[in-house]
């Protein structure tokens, strides 16, 4: 029988057999350790001179890093043993080697990043890298489930668009036959005119930002999952968002805990994320910042966190503010000027727009970004001009405010972001399979 490493815990006590690879191995003359991974865990599976074929024990002595073998032996449970998820020793009976593997580029050994980047095709095969991505699939089916479940549609928007949504500078543009077309930033217009016949959608799909910085937080390609809905305002959609962030984050936590304490999370931290999740103004977080900055005593700090009233927020501002939170803290009403052309003004402060941005705690800073949208056509339109818009590619999108328009909202959370958050990663590209960063295009 063929078992996953993973359901190990079920199998002691009995004969099974593993299709993997070989992860480590130490060799103590008479017992070889093996240190068996299967895609789904790791495994200690110890070779017994006295157990075995001498043809098998030399075969098992002859094996590199990263050789695929199967193994069958007898499952046994043992506090020492190493592993993931630990705890359990395969007694091997046989083993048949599919292929040696030549001398392997990534060892135990320290490496650097950018080699272990180059090599990234491979490195996902390290503990470290196969956690992360074992979080973040588990994190995007809890976001399909919870919206599913809530009843929002999917639909997928396109990727090739004629127009931009956030903003110009961040626009990839590809050669479309006699056209001008650019790689999406965002699906969030498309879903505009989709909530019209489904009234809750969601789009989920990669999106793309010609980010020419160097940070932790960007990527030129990242996935977001972005929800929009007819009949929901602001504050309903803070209730929305924060519900949804919370399953995500327990979901994590009940079916990914393994692969969580490898990675070294405190998953006392991931416990606390439950809704309500406090709200604060724009204003207020602006004030806290400034605060802030007055009582630091380090240079380099207070340098950095210099802020203005109208400024938009720098990963410093929001590392500083978030730090002050032990959940996510949602932002509200934005400055106009520095948010996008298609937000509602606040009642009453027209240099205020009804957008409220979701900052993760500890430091990680924005995960979503959201807004109620502009619902008067004329508004609109000249939004569009003020942002030097082009008329012609939004005609659509101004369309949508004439037949029934209604007050509708929506978000965009970004996968990777988030995921290192629940992961606490230092850096995103770690949560990107292949990262795609100003100075990386490859593997
Ligand atoms: O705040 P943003 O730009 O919002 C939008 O695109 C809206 N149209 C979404 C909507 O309302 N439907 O981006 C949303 C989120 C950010 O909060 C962040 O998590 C992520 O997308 N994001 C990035 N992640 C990685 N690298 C980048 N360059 C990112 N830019 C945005
Ligand atoms: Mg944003």
């Amino acid at each position: 029988m063929i078992i996953r490493l993973e359901n190990i815990a079920q199998y002691v006590g009995q004969t099974v057999t593993i299709q993997g690879w070989l992860y480590d191995k130490t060799d103590k003359g008479k017992l070889q350790f093996l240190q068996v991974r299967d895609g789904t865990g790791i495994a200690q599976a110890v070779v017994f001179k006295k157990d075995v074929s001498p043809e098998i024990f030399e075969a098992a002595k002859r094996l590199t890093q990263e050789s695929s073998l199967i193994i069958t032996g007898s499952i046994r449970a043992d506090d020492r043993a190493p592993g993931i998820p630990g705890g359990f020793e395969i007694g091997v009976s046989d083993l048949q080697v599919v292929q040696i593997a030549a001398e392997y580029p990534i060892t135990p050994k320290e490496h650097g990043v950018e080699f272990l980047m180059d090599n990234r095709h491979l490195w996902l095969r390290s503990s470290r890298q196969w956690a992360i991505q074992r979080v973040r699939s588990t994190a995007m089916r809890a976001m399909r489930e919870w919206l599913d479940n809530y009843g929002c549609l999917e639909i997928s928007t396109p990727i090739l668009t004629p127009s931009a949504a956030e903003g110009t500078t961040t626009l990839f543009p590809v050669e479309y036959f006699e056209q001008q077309a650019y790689l999406a930033q965002t699906g969030q217009l498309y879903n505009e005119a989709n909530i019209f016949a489904f009234k809750g959608v969601y789009c989920f799909g990669p999106t793309f930002r010609a980010e020419k910085s160097k940070t932790r937080r960007h990527l030129t390609e990242f996935w977001m999952v972005e929800p929009e809905i007819a009949y929901c305002d602001l504050d309903q959609l803070l209730e929305i968002e924060e519900q949804f962030v919370s399953h995500v984050v327990q979901t994590c936590l009940k079916t990914r805990s393994v692969e969580l304490k490898y990675l070294g999370r405190e998953l006392n931290k991931l416990a606390n994320i439950q809704p309500p999740f406090p709200r604060i103004r724009y204003d207020e977080a602006i004030e806290r910042i400034k605060q802030l900055q007055s009582e630091t005593s380090d240079p380099e700090q207070k340098e950095l966190l210099k802020i203005e009233w109208g400024d938009d927020f720098g990963s410093p501002h929001e590392t500083a503010l978030t730090q002050q939170f032990d959940r996510p803290v949602f932002v509200v009403g934005y400055p106009t000027a520095v948010k996008a052309f298609y937000m509602e003004p606040w009642p009453g402060r027209p240099e205020v727009c009804k957008s409220a941005d979701l900052l993760a705690p500890e430091g990680y800073g924005e995960i979503i970004g959201g807004s109620e949208r502009m619902s008067d056509p004329n508004l609109l339109l000249e939004r569009i001009q003020q942002h030097g818009l082009p008329m012609e590619p939004y005609q659509w999108y101004v369309d949508l405010r004439k037949y029934g328009s209604v007050p509708h909202s929506g978000f965009g959370l970004g996968v990777e972001r988030t995921v290192s958050w629940i992961c606490g990663l230092e850096q995103i590209r770690e949560v990107s399979r292949f990262p795609r960063l100003i100075n990386r295009l490859y593997p």
